[in-house]
Formats: structure tokens, sequence, C-alpha cells
């Protein structure tokens, strides 16, 4: 999908969109290192769009790893199953996904992704959406989202990072990513053996 056409679905659906511009490879990258992606066996990504993050999950995922792709938004969805053939997406909030029945007969996700625009939900969704997915992540298994530069000092992206930081004590941040538009970072957390 162009800029263009992601930019016409930002005008669209501004809140759940909440980006101008798709993340650059940069970020991608820093994502998947952060996360550690490679030594995955099962990843989860949320909020996938138009795909940014999901090349580079492709590209460094193990050959055996299974990956779930969750999206809102269902132009964004078809265009990700005729992109990525072999990789399963499913069109649902993150806060509604019926994540134990989908994991009745897979393990639990060791690795996380997320693109969801934390600082532009409420802090209802930012709770519901952490409290939906944390509990499939399995023990040491990590977590990785990101801020835009500025953006985390808005109430919503303070908030956000409080709840993260009650939710995976000890979560780090990255350098910034100048690369992108705007500038970003990357947070990433790791699920304590202890943690439900
Ligand atoms: C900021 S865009 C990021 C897209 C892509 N990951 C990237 O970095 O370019 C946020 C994406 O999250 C999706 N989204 C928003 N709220 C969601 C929710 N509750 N559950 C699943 N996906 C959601 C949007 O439709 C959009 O595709």
């Amino acid at each position: 999908m162009s800029a263009a056409a992601f930019f016409r679905e930002f005008i669209s659906n501004r809140h759940s969109v909440g980006a101008v511009a798709p993340s650059s490879p940069a970020l991608a990258e820093r994502m998947v290192e952060s996360a550690g992606v490679w030594k995955a066996r099962h990843i989860l990504e949320l909020g996938p769009g138009t795909g940014a993050f999901t090349e580079a999950i492709r590209d460094a995922m193990a050959d055996d790893a299974e990956y779930l792709g969750i999206e809102i938004n269902t132009t964004f969805a078809g265009q990700l199953r005729e992109r990525f053939q072999d990789m399963r997406f499913e069109v649902a909030g993150a806060q509604e996904f019926d994540f134990s029945t989908y994991l009745q007969s897979r393990p639990a996700f060791d690795v996380i992704v997320s693109g969801l625009p934390w600082t532009a939900f409420p802090s209802s969704l930012q709770e519901g959406i952490l409290r939906n997915v944390l509990p499939h992540l399995s023990p040491g298994g990590s977590f990785a989202t990101f801020a835009y530069l500025g953006f985390h000092q808005l109430p919503g992206g303070r908030r956000f990072r409080q709840l993260l930081h009650r939710h995976l004590p000890g979560v780090e941040t990255s350098r910034i990513v100048w690369a992108n538009l705007p500038p970003a970072f990357v947070y990433v957390g790791r699920k304590g053996a202890a943690e439900p």
C-alpha cells in the first residue's frame, strides 16, 4: 500500500490508525531485533497495518516458527493476506480476540510485536489490550512496542508508559530511531516467571 493510501486510511480512521505514515524499515529492524524475533517459536503482531513490521518479522523468523497478526482494519487485513500468503491474519480488536481458544493446540507466544497507536487510546483500551494479551506471553517472552518522540510526553503516552512498567517491570527503552516519521523509540519488556 502506498503512503498516500495509508494516509487516506488515517483520515477515515484517525484514532485507530493513529499514524500519518507507515513505520520505516529502520524502525521495523529495531523492533524485530529488540524483541528477539529470530529465536521465537510463536510470534504475535498487534496492528500490522500495511505490513511494515510484518515484512521484517517474516525475514527474521525461523522457518518453523508460527505467526499470528491481529488487525482491526478490514482494508489493511485484506491487503496483508494478499501480500503475506503464508502468514495468518485475523480481523479483530486486540482487546477482544479469543487467544485462549486460538492457543488450545499451540504454545504460548514467546514474542509480541505491537504497532498499536497506544497514545491515541483511552486508558481503558490500553489496559484492556494488555490484560487480554500479556497472559498469553510465555515466561521469559518479550513484548516490543514503539512510541513517537515527543508524543510519549502527552497524557496518553505517559499513561501507557506507566501501565507498561506496571505490567512488565524493568521495561527498557531503545535509542531513538531518527529514520522514521516522526522519530521513534522502542520499549521492550520481558515477562518474569512469576507474572500472570
Ligand atoms: C500506527 S498503525 C501501525 C501500522 C504498522 N504496524 C506500522 O508500524 O506501520 C496502527 C495499526 O493498528 C491497528 N489497530 C488499531 N487499533 C487496533 C486494535 N484495537 N486491535 C488491533 N489492531 C488495531 C490500526 O488499524 C493500524 O493498522
